[in-house]
């Protein structure tokens, strides 16, 4: 008896410390994960500067006559820069799908995420797809939560579509009346009024083990906080919509309308704050080719002093200024020109950033992220510029 219960002690003792092993190799995991996903973040971050000036650079000497002769070399240099981008995007979204920071998305841009997982797939189950969107499209929200109600529309979309002879996803997208609108459709096998009624139920599947049913529960939760709508059309054997909609991105409260832009309410005079000599330059060319007037400064003090001398109609500030941060530029107009301080867009690559969260919320700032083209920079100008006019 007496063997026995040492011999039990000690397999006792042997799973103890197994288990204790296991757990030190899940915290050892964890913790490399954590520090790999620090690091891959960290390396994107610090490749959105020189891809905004690449992408920035491009965009003027596309606009500029002298370079008619190099078009074709500078449309490659272009779109190689914007693949940079996406895959530092996506890098991003992998690091940090968590965050609920707002800002104006290009619908163009969202679709085109999607379509770059998926299109592997469809091709592979001899799906065709199309894509329309009416321009401009943009829509003011958090990109990977939206990304993640778009990917689940189309993931059902295909699982819909298996074993059916016609296998079809169209993907469309207009922005009207203030509000956004995407729709997904398939010509997949469609639900009877049963199932669509319950679709946005929490663990309504009806693909047993397939399917965890949260799919649909979980977008349109999304959708909702967005203050939209998420709808569903389907014919049994026919095919299905979801559309969902979505405040456009210049109808968020207070703000104008994106095609209420002041065209005839002349120049905007934007002032940039970056600490990168190439930032500042590639803005003011890009500022100055949309017919609107730029000033530059590298430092909260040197911005603050062109805010109290001259007039501005917006500031364009960079997070990271050096060792300051934009918090230290807003302290510095409360002073001067606190009434520029709601017309501030925070430019930077890390949306995600605790320091950028709490500042935007705090002063209701708008965010802009790195990298930025032309489009995303000529709306924002004239959404909050133009409003000050
Ligand atoms: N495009 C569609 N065509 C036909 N039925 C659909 C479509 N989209 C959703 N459904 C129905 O709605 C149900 C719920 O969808 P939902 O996305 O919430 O969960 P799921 O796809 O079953 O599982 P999960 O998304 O969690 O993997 C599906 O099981 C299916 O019956
Ligand atoms: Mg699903």
């Amino acid at each position: 008896m007496k063997v026995l219960l040492v011999v039990t002690d000690v397999s006792a003792d042997v799973a103890r410390e197994a288990e204790q092993a296991r757990h030190r190799q899940e915290i050892e995991q964890a913790s490399r994960l954590a520090a790999l996903g620090e690091l891959v973040g960290g390396v994107a971050h610090e490749l959105n500067n020189p891809l905004t000036a690449i992408l920035g650079f491009t965009e003027v000497m596309t606009l500029s006559s002298h370079a008619a002769p190099l078009s074709e070399e500078l449309a490659i240099v272009q779109k190689e820069a914007l693949r940079a981008r996406n895959i530092v995007r996506d890098l991003l979204f992998v690091v940090k799908p968590g965050d609920t920071t707002r800002t104006v998305i290009p619908v163009a841009d969202l679709v085109a995420h999607i379509e770059r997982l998926r299109r592997a797939a469809w091709t592979q189950q001899g799906i065709r797809w199309d894509i329309a969107i009416e321009q401009p499209c943009m829509a003011w929200g958090n990109e990977q939560q939206l990304t993640q109600v778009l990917l689940n529309l189309v993931t059902n979309a295909e699982q819909a579509l298996t074993g059916r002879p016609e296998r079809h996803i169209r993907i469309r997208a207009t922005s009207r009346d203030g509000r956004t609108q995407i729709s997904v459709s398939d010509t997949g096998s469609g639900m009877d009024e049963a199932t669509r009624s319950r679709v946005f139920e929490p663990f309504f599947t009806t693909k047993q083990g397939q399917g965890t049913g949260l799919g649909l529960s979980l977008s349109h939760s999304i959708v909702q906080s967005h203050n939209g709508e998420l709808r569903v059309e389907s014919s049994p054997g026919v095919g299905t919509t979801f559309t969902f909609t979505l405040p456009a991105a210049a109808d968020e409260p207070a703000r104008p309308r994106l095609d209420s832009a002041p065209a005839a309410a002349g120049t905007i005079r934007v002032l940039v704050v970056d600490d990168e000599p190439s930032l500042r330059k590639v803005c003011q060319r890009l500022i100055a080719s949309m017919g609107h007037e730029c000033a530059t400064a590298d430092t909260s003090a040197s911005a603050v002093e062109l805010a109290a001398h001259s007039e501005f109609d917006m500031v364009l500030c960079d997070y990271r200024l050096g060792s300051e941060t934009a918090g230290d530029v807003v302290a510095g107009l409360e002073r001067v020109a606190p009434q520029l301080i709601s017309r501030m867009v925070i430019a930077t690559g890390a949306t995600t950033d605790a320091g950028v969260i709490e500042l935007t919320e705090k002063h209701g700032l708008r965010l802009m992220a790195k990298p930025y083209g032309v489009n995303e920079l000529s709306a924002i100008i004239r959404e909050v510029g133009g409003a000050a006019r």
